[in-house]
């Protein structure tokens, strides 16, 4: 079995910046409130005059991975792609940045994840690895969220958190030697409750709802093509199964929660990061949240944070990194590295 590490990070967000009080345009909100309720002071979401999808940012951020990995886009051996928010409801995200970064006839993947898309996309990646069947492994989360939410009052609970963005990892085989010095990825660890999976979704379109259904029921009320969130079910859920996740990857290692160095959680509320910052007593300087400049970007959030991390010089060599997130599904987990 070989190990896998990551050698190579990239990310990417739309230029065009919305602020708290810039939504003020189109519903009945504040910055106050949303910046005591979740930690956000702005997002990026898609100026749709330019050419940014979520493949093209996906690609974008993948250029950049690839590129700082060192190696060419052909020495790439499969693609993991990470999304809720596909440009096409089929095929998915995977095989487009392969069209547009002109690669090879490698195998591309979908992982249908949500909040949690990255933390699935790397362990699949991270199993292909371990098995010596690839080597090399683009592995994306990407997120064009700012399309399909309610910009009205009655969808400002769930409006304000989500923005748009990706970002991208290589993941390759560690040598012998960092293989023996205990580097690359340790473990991941995985969980669903489907019991909950209305909790946090987006019912139509799709098969149990076609769009020339929707379209010929013609009824302004019809809120199924637009995302629903429990806010307060999800956050209960989230605080406990972020902990567990995290308690999970540490005992599977015989690590303690001292080991941590750098803690990236998914960016979905500040409160709940705060919240697993205190249970788990790190200090500032081992956590890494951007909420504030970014919102949530679902799959796109935690590759984000841990390429941003890594760019401030926040993760070192031999330093412990955990890699937490939850979301819809409900889908949760973690993956722990040895950097
Ligand atoms: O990434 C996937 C995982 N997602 C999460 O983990 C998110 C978890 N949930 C949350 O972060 C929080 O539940 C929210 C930030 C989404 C909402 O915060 P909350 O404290 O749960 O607010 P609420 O939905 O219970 O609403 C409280 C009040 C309501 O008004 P009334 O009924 O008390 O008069 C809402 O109508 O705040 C109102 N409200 C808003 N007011 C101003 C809801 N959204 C807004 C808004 N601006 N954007």
């Amino acid at each position: 079995m070989y190990n896998s590490k990551i050698i190579g990070l990239g990310y990417y967000v739309p230029e065009n910046v919305v602020t708290n009080n810039d939504l003020k345009e189109f519903m009945d909100t504040s910055d106050e409130w949303i910046q005591e309720r979740t930690g956000i002071k702005e997002r990026r979401w898609i100026d749709t005059s330019t050419e940014d999808t979520t493949a093209v940012m996906g690609a974008k951020a993948a250029r950049i991975a690839i590129d700082r990995a060192g190696i060419s886009k052909d020495d790439i051996d499969f693609i993991v792609f990470a999304t809720l928010s596909p440009d096409m409801y089929f095929p998915g995200g995977g095989v487009q940045v392969q069209d547009i970064l002109e690669m090879p006839t490698i195998g591309a993947l979908d992982v249908r994840n949500q909040c949690s898309g990255f933390i699935y996309a790397m362990s699949v990646a991270d199993q292909f690895i371990k098995t010596g069947m690839y080597k090399n492994i683009l592995v994306i989360g990407s997120e064009n969220h700012s399309g399909g939410l309610e910009k009205s009052t009655r969808g400002r609970n769930v409006s304000v958190i989500f923005g748009d963005g990706a970002g991208a990892a290589v993941l390759s085989r560690c040598s012998d030697e960092e293989k023996a010095a205990g580097k690359g990825i340790l473990s991941s660890h995985l969980h669903s409750e489907g019991k909950h999976a209305k909790e946090l979704a987006l019912e139509g379109p799709s098969t149990k709802r076609w769009v020339p259904e929707i379209i010929a029921a013609n009824n302004p009320d019809d809120v199924s093509y637009y995302p629903y969130m429990n806010g307060q079910f999800v956050f209960k859920h989230a605080v406990g199964r972020f902990s567990e996740a995290i308690i999970e990857g540490l005992q599977a290692n015989n690590l303690k929660k001292e080991a941590i160095d750098m803690l990236i959680p998914h960016q979905a509320n500040l409160r709940i990061a705060q919240f697993i910052q205190k249970k788990f007593q790190l200090s500032d300087d081992k956590v890494h949240n951007n909420i504030h400049k970014y919102g949530n970007t679902t799959a796109a959030s935690v590759i984000i944070a841990l390429t941003e991390a890594w760019e401030l010089g926040k993760i070192k060599d031999n330093d412990l990194v955990v890699l937490a997130a939850f979301g819809s599904g409900f889908t949760w987990g973690s993956v722990i590295i040895r950097w």
